[in-house]
């Protein structure tokens, strides 16, 4: 596996492409594996976005784990780990991407510019790599839309290839936060996929919204941000007649922000 800096090294070909920020897990190592069934060339990217860290303090404490990282992505099927420098990511004046309105709602509510600083990255990204196709993960699934309708917009050349989202045998979807719960903390977190499984087994839009809150309010520890049913189509609330709904859900254990969401399929009987 080639480690570079510079993308003259590898811009040649069909590109599948993982853009990440590093501190690899098993989620990226899967999307990283989709990339290999897609591209002739796997190129994986690690870059802290400054851009889209609202608060300084988090991106400061962002995990590093270079070797670990190269380790993951060489084993995963990676051709190239491109670091690239922010000099070249932003060389001089930012031309920002806006996200337009549902950048402002659920994540984008609590983080205000998250989603401008994502797409403005993701768009340079784009631009560098030329990738014939780029894997985002559904587990940041606002984030994967909001991607999505960027390509459409700006009529970026690139196919964008949803992954499914990963997950540790106990069913919590992985995270690099995971590491900071303590053993009572992730036990607590596990209330939100039991909850998400439990909202997909019902029929009626109204008994998965309920279920889905009876199941979240019953965990002390865990304190809710929003737990929402959408139209995957629009990202609007979903209504009775909706065909694809999504189940969304975000809060907190003790203080880590968990996210997660899963598709709302009625069970066939
Ligand atoms: P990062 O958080 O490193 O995630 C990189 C990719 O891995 C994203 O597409 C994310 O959705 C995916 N991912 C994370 N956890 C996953 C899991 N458990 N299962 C499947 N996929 C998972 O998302 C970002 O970086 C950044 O915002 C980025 C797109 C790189 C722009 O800076």
């Amino acid at each position: 596996m080639l480690i570079t800096s510079n993308t003259q090294e590898f811009r040649a070909g069909n590109i599948a492409f993982v853009p990440t920020m590093g501190a690899l897990h098993k989620g990226h190592a899967s999307l990283i594996n989709q990339a290999r069934q897609l591209g002739e060339k796997v190129v994986v990217s690690i870059f802290v976005n400054p851009l889209q860290f609202e608060n300084k303090s988090d991106l400061e404490k962002y995990p590093s784990t270079p070797e670990m990282d190269a380790e993951i992505a060489e084993s995963a099927g990676a051709d190239v780990l491109w670091l690239p420098n922010t000099s070249d990511i932003y060389p001089g004046e930012i031309k920002t991407v806006e996200p337009g309105p549902i950048g402002n709602i659920f994540e984008g509510e609590s983080r205000p510019a998250h989603f401008q600083g994502v797409l403005t990255v993701v768009k340079r990204l784009f631009d560098l790599v030329q990738p014939h196709w780029a894997i985002f993960g559904e587990k940041d699934y606002q984030q994967l839309f909001l991607i999505q309708q960027m390509v459409r917009e700006l009529q970026i050349p690139v196919s964008v290839v949803p992954g499914e989202t990963v997950r540790d045998l106990d069913g919590l979807a992985i995270s690099s936060r995971n590491v900071r719960l303590s053993e009572q903390d992730r036990n607590a977190a596990l209330v939100i996929s039991r909850a998400l499984n439990s909202a997909r087994g019902m029929h009626t839009l109204s008994a998965k919204q309920e279920t889905l809150d009876e199941a979240l309010f019953s965990e002390p520890l865990f304190r809710r941000d929003y737990a929402c049913i959408i139209d995957e189509a629009t990202f609007e609330l979903a209504s009775e007649t909706t065909v694809s709904k999504r189940a969304l859900v975000a809060g907190w254990v003790n203080g880590v922000r968990l996210i997660d969401n899963m598709p709302m399929k009625v069970s066939a009987q």
